[in-house]
Order: structure tokens, then sequence, then C-alpha cells
């Protein structure tokens, strides 16, 4: 489906902006929550908003447009954006501050009633699939002096070459595909984000091409189920551009191994239950895909991964961690973990803290079960009291941190290849950088290596973060 059209059309509209702004430099204030795509996704609308004249600051009070960009995976968003709308009221009567806010949250209907009804001073709400029309509806926001809504239901088309401003001259997203068609039962994702619908193939490579170009060392490729990266496609029977022999994810890995430049490859997230041989492959034989693998487990108990919707049962899960074990020297593992899901008893949750002891996760990303409006998860009657997913997760947490002490006891000694990221956040005498599992590794060093792939000798361990020594 082309669309380089209406791709273009939005370019007439941010020329159309910058006159009305008169070419006076505006700013803006951008607050992103949610995933790495959502992240990705805003920094298309800065890249939208810089070419209209617009630059960021974090200053709220002399900001000219506040720009929201949701998440509804759970409850705590929610909160923050109506607690930021409440500070924002009192700036749009005093200045006129635009306020526009997209994303994820803008999909759902409860949502967007509450904001029209609580906060009527919102200029712009826009969703998931008409993000690339943010310069066409500022521009009718400012135009018109009116408020507006441009929220659509339907599947949005895939947008290629509009503008981005990317947060990092060192690493870099590229989402491959959008949406989700698994519809696990505690997920919202699916009805905001639609269904699966890949990039194509030439466009996803040039993009790491001219990123690899620009000096980018690290690409993360992103999708909600990347492993199925191009599979409705294949399964349509649509014809696909023969490009680089890529058909498949693990076609795609192989390709973007082969860009002279770019250092290390890392993506998220692979299903479990579509985790093929042919991938696996591909990671152990290309040199530049990071060996550390996200594989979000959310449960260790069949019965309640098959009220999850996930296709897969504790047994099977752990036979994949091992034939990857197998198959990937050097195999780290990471992982999602949500506890407290509808049904879920006592004994069922300890068999997730048993896959927990036994595969000796890297890093585990543990949440609170959530209800979300919509989802076959919010309607099942058991629904489990807060207290007790409380307890359950401070249970986890402890599992988890006494793990990861103990595992980075492995790193104390060795020598691990770092990517030098830039100045540490807590010490700016320091440097910060991350191992190929993606540990955090602090250390003294010159400047110049900023941007470059490093031997560092690990000296010492420190729960969050590792510290490191240049050998000599
Ligand atoms: N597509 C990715 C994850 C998307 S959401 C995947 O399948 O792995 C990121 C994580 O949020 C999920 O892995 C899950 O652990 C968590 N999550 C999703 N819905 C949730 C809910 N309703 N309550 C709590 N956590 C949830
Ligand atoms: Fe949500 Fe499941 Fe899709 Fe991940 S795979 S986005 S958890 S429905
Ligand atoms: Fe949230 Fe949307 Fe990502 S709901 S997790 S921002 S896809």
């Amino acid at each position: 489906m082309d669309t380089s059209n209406e791709v273009k059309e939005q370019e007439k509209y941010r020329k159309k902006v910058k006159e009305i702004n008169q070419n006076k430099i505006q700013k803006y204030t951008m607050l992103t929550m949610g995933c790495q795509l959502n992240e990705n996704d805003s920094e298309k609308l800065c890249g939208m908003l810089e070419q209209m004249g617009y630059q960021r600051t974090n200053n709220q009070k002399e900001a000219d447009l506040a720009l929201f960009n949701t998440c509804c995976v759970r409850e705590n968003a929610e909160d923050k954006l109506f607690g930021k709308l409440g500070e924002l009221k009192r700036l749009k009567e005093e200045k006129g501050i635009i306020i526009a806010i997209g994303g994820c949250m803008m999909q759902e209907k409860h949502i967007t009633d509450k904001i029209k009804e609580s906060y009527p001073f919102v200029d712009i709400l826009f969703g998931t699939h008409t993000l690339h029309k943010f310069p066409e509806n500022l521009y009718k926001v400012l135009e018109e002096k009116k408020k507006l809504e441009d929220i659509i239901d339907i599947d949005g088309k895939i947008y290629e070459g509009l503008p981005i401003k990317r947060d990092s001259n060192i690493k870099a997203s590229v989402t491959i595909m959008n949406g989700c068609n698994n519809f696990c039962s505690y997920c919202i994702v699916p009805y905001v984000r639609g269904r699966e619908r890949s990039r194509k193939p030439r466009d996803v490579i040039n993009e790491v091409r001219e990123l690899a170009r620009r000096g980018y060392q690290e690409i993360t490729l992103l999708g909600q189920n990347v492993n199925s990266y191009l599979r409705v496609e294949r399964e349509r029977g649509m014809e696909l551009e023969a490009y680089e022999g890529v058909n498949s994810f693990a076609t795609l890995l192989k390709a973007i191994n082969k860009i002279e430049g770019i250092e290390r490859i890392r993506f998220v997230s692979p299903h479990p239950k579509d985790f093929t041989d042919d991938v696996m492959e591909a990671i152990a034989s290309c040199d530049k895909v990071c060996k550390l693998v996200h594989l979000p487990l959310q449960s260790g108990n069949s019965k309640v991964l098959k009220e999850m919707n996930r296709n897969y049962t504790k047994e099977q899960y752990l036979t994949l961690v091992e034939t990857m074990k197998a198959k990937i020297p050097d195999l780290t593992l990471s992982t999602d973990i949500i506890v407290g899901f509808p049904g879920e008893t006592d004994e069922e949750f300890e068999d997730t803290l048993d896959v927990v002891r036994k595969v000796k996760f890297e890093q585990v990303y543990m949440f609170i079960y959530s209800r979300r409006v919509g989802t076959p998860g919010d309607k099942m009657e058991n629904q489990i009291p807060e207290e007790h997913k409380h307890n359950r997760f401070n249970k986890l947490k402890a599992l988890v941190e006494s793990q990861i002490e103990e595992n980075n006891q492995k790193y104390v000694g060795s020598v691990q290849r770092v990517l030098v990221e830039g100045e540490s956040k807590n010490n700016k005498e320091l440097l910060t950088g991350r191992t190929d599992s993606n540990k955090v590794v602090i250390f003294e060093a010159s400047r110049e290596l900023i941007g470059k792939v490093i031997d560092l000798k690990i000296v010492s361990e420190h729960m969050w973060y590792l510290k490191g020594e240049i050998e000599i």
C-alpha cells in the first residue's frame, strides 16, 4: 500500500505551521509513557515538530505546546496522565499553551470520554493510527482555534519516510512491525495497536544502512512479536518483494548482520510460541546479534498460561530454554512476569518461582496484574485481592534480587565487550556502557571512547551495575 502521497501531503502542513508561527521558534515538552515502540513513535513526533520550528524544553512554563504519547498497558499510566493534565490547566488559562495527547490510551473510548468531560481544554486527541497526520492536526488547531479529535479504529497503514529526531546518536530503535495478533487475555495492546503488519524488508534494511552511515553502533529491532515478522504477509500469500533474501525474522537478522558499521543488534520482543529453529540458528551464527534474548514468560504455571492464552506450557517454555542454551553459546535470558492474574492460586504462583529458579534470568521485569477494560481478563470473576498480588510481587522480587546478586558474581574478574554510551548520570567523571547481556558497566576512561565498543575488566558488582577497568 503506497502511502508516499499522504506523507508528502504532511510536508505541506509542516511548512504551513511554520508560517503560522511566523518562523518564530516555539518550545515544546514531550512526555512519553510505555514501551520502546512508543519511544520510537515519540522520536518521529519530535522529528515532525522540529521541522515545524519547535524546540524541545524540559521547562513546562516556557512551553508553547505540551505533547503526551501515552501507554495503557497498566493502570498507573492513567493516573500519571490525569495528574499532569490537572497541572496544565493553569498554563492553558494563563498563556494558551496547546495541549496534544496521542498514543495507545487514546484508542480507549472511556479514556477520551473522560478527557473531554474533565479536561475539556485539551486541544488535540490523536490515536496510534494517525500519528503521521500530526502536522495537519496541529495546523488545523492553530488556524481554526478549535479542538480536534483524530482517532480511527481500523488498522493504520505503514508510513515510511517520516522525519525523526533520535534520542541518541549511538543506539537506535527500528520498528519492524506494528500491532499484535496474539490476544493474550490480560493485554490491551491488540485492541489499541491493531493487527500485525510488517514493514517491507527494503525499508527496514535501508533505514539500518542509513543509521550505519551516520555512525550508529547498536540497533534494536522492535515489534510486539518480532519473530512473526512477515508471517501474516506470508500466510496471506501476499507477494513479497525479493530483497536481500529476507522473508522472515531469521533472514532479516542475517541481512542486518551484514551491514557494515553496525556493531550490535538487539530485538524485543519475541514470543516463546513462535521461537523457531531458524531464529535460534540466526542468533547463534550472526556475530553482531547480542546473545541476550528477552523471552517473556508471564507465568510459570501451565493452567494460568492457558487462561492467559499464551499457547505454551511450563514444560514447553523450559524445553525451549534448554534448546536455546544448547544452540546459542553464551546465551543469557531476560523476561517479563505478571503476578496475580485472575484465578492464580498460591500453588500456581509457586510454579512461576520455580521457573525463575531454574532459568536464572539475567533480568526480570515484574508486573502486578492490572485489569484492562475490554480484555477477557477483566471479565474473569476470580480477580485476586490487591494485598495477595502485592505479597506475591514482593516474594518474586526477593527471589529475583537474590539471583541477580548471585549472577553478578560470574562477571567479576571477567573481560566484557562494552559499548560506551556516555557519561554516567550520577558521576560525570565516569563513563557508562553496556555489556552484550545489557548490564550497565561504570568505569573511568577518556571521553573519546564514547560510541566505541571496548574490552573492560569487571572489578566489582553492585546489584544494578558493574564496575569495570580498562586493561592495560
Ligand atoms: N508484546 C510483548 C509485551 C508487550 S507489553 C510481549 O508479548 O512480550 C509488556 C509487558 O507488560 C508484557 O510482557 C506483560 O508482562 C506486561 N503486561 C501486559 N498487560 C498487562 C496487564 N494487564 N497487567 C500487568 N502487566 C501487563
Ligand atoms: Fe500483548 Fe500478548 Fe501481544 Fe504481547 S503478545 S502485545 S502480551 S497480546
Ligand atoms: Fe503501552 Fe502501547 Fe507500548 S499500550 S506498552 S505504549 S504498545
